[in-house]
């Protein structure tokens, strides 16, 4: 397949931009002649997925709609209707499918997300505060001028800085960022590990339609997406949920089981930690390095994704559980990992809130009560197939992987009495442990679903010729 038309695809499907600084702005739009002259406006300044030819910019801008954002600007009632039903219905309307329930349920999400007032969401990346800020004013100028639109709220993400470094962690402690599906079409070197697995063992991209609106996608069929076809032709969905992290909870819990783990061996509340996600918090898999982190692992792109489970169907080296297993299992439930290749979502987001030093207050309970998380955001051609399927069935059950009701242990919204399973073996320093009465590690504060159209498909709603005829 020849490269897509990066130009006409916003940057941010195309690529992680990989800056340190973030501002998610959530929008309302104005009355529709002006939330179309707001677009028209916006239209030159979108970062599209364009190659960087004098190197990354300072910052960079994109957009995406909810259903009623779409309804506010006047699109025709017979393209509003052809959209998927899960992204006319809304995140909060699917919390039943997700379970966001108990704590997670919309009662206690950031005021915010519980009017279904968010039209829009405008999305800044920046390399320092000042491009960030100066970008920012100019968007709010563009709102006021053209009264298009006001701002409801915003998020502001940012790297974390440990010791003095700019990083890739997350408030676990973990670094993230390895996993991400490659793409047929999409400018950017396949790594082995990213796409999908070959019989022969070798990995390629996944088809263009598992992203992008307009392509075939793994079943040779052209996801479902509104009409007319060119406003959705290289567009695709956004899932965007605020995800708040019990770094308190989280270091409690494994100092008290890494205790029980293996006494007497102080590696062992590393190795517990990373029997959790798959990874050790250098980013080394557990799958490849069962023992020990191996920074030439962790730091070589061909070897930091390039692994199957298939192998190890006992979890004796990485858990069947751990959280990367369950959420992308590779070849771990047969096929040639056939069943898992349309269920892939591509990640983006970005930490919030400070980092909490290891070496911080004795009472780990403040810890939970401070703000920090994760922007999570993920890009697919279906919500209803890819992120809620995955959130659904995956993270919240645990069936597929033969766990029964386990949920994912860091992500599940557990009730009482939950468990979590590192299976161990007869070799010296690993062996099986159950963690019981499982706390609740991550607590949803609030989020939504988004369309994000191509620069075609913004020109047309700005210049209001969206016509499903
Ligand atoms: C606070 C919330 C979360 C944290 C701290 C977290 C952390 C991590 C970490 C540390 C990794 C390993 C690094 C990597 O492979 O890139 C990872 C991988 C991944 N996570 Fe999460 N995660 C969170 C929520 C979620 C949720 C809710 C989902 C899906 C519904 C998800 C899906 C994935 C996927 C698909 C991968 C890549 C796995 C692979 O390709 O091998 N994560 N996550």
């Amino acid at each position: 397949m020849s490269k897509l038309n990066a130009t006409d695809i916003q940057g941010f499907v195309l690529r992680g931009y990989n800056m340190p600084f973030a501002r998610y702005c959530f929008l309302r739009l104005g009355e529709p002649k002006r939330a179309r002259a707001f677009l028209d406006r916006l239209l030159g300044v979108i970062t599209t997925g364009q190659t960087w030819d004098q190197g990354k910019p300072q910052s960079t801008v994109n957009i995406a709609f909810t259903h009623k954002g779409l309804a506010a600007l006047d699109l025709p009632i017979a393209t509003l209707i052809s959209f998927p039903v899960e992204f006319q219905q809304g995140m909060r309307a699917r919390g039943g499918i997700l379970g966001d329930t108990g704590v997670n349920s919309d009662e206690h999400w950031d005021p915010l997300w519980r009017e279904d007032d968010v039209h829009a969401w405008l999305g800044i990346h920046a390399l320092s505060q000042n491009a960030l800020h100066e970008r920012f004013t100019q968007l709010q100028a563009m709102m006021e001028e053209t009264g298009g639109a006001t701002l409801l709220d915003s998020e502001d993400a940012a790297s974390l800085v440990i010791d003095g470094k700019v990083t890739l962690k997350e408030h676990f402690g973990y670094t993230d960022g390895f996993g991400n599906p490659d793409y047929l079409g999409v400018e950017r070197s396949t790594q082995p590990g990213q796409g999908k697995l070959l019989d022969d063992g070798t990995w390629a991209p996944l088809a263009t339609g598992e992203l992008l609106l307009g392509y075939a996608d793994e079943a040779g069929e052209l996801p479902v997406a509104p009409i007319p076809a060119l406003l959705a032709a290289n567009g695709t969905f956004m899932v965007f949920r605020k995800l708040h992290q019990n770094v308190g909870t989280f270091r409690r819990f494994l100092n008290e089981w890494a205790a029980r783990y293996g006494a007497g061996n102080a590696m062992a509340r590393e190795k517990l930690a990373s029997k959790f996600i798959g990874r050790w918090r250098d980013g080394t898999p557990v799958e490849l390095s069962p023992d020990r982190p191996d920074p030439a692992i962790a730091q070589d792109p061909k070897r930091s994704t390039n692994f199957t489970y298939a192998q190890d169907a006992a979890g004796t080296r990485c858990p069947i559980g751990a959280h990367m297993r369950r959420v992308h299992p590779r070849d771990a439930f047969g096929f040639q990992g056939r069943l898992i290749n349309r269920r892939r979502i591509t990640r983006r987001g970005l930490p919030y809130g400070p980092f909490a030093p290891e070496d911080g207050p004795a009472d780990l309970s403040e810890l939970d009560a401070q703000d920090r998380g994760v922007l999570f955001m993920v890009l697919n051609a279906s919500i209803s197939r890819q992120f809620e399927f995955v959130q659904q069935q995956w993270v919240n059950y645990g069936n597929d992987a033969h766990l029964g009701n386990d949920k994912d242990m860091l992500m599940g919204s557990h009730a009482e009495g939950e468990k979590y399973v590192v299976q161990g073996d007869a070799t010296p320093g690993n062996p099986p442990l159950v963690c019981a009465n499982l706390p609740i590690f991550v607590e949803l504060r609030g989020g939504e679903y988004f369309f994000l159209p191509s620069i075609t498909a913004l020109g047309m709603m700005a210049m209001e010729l969206v016509d499903p005829r």
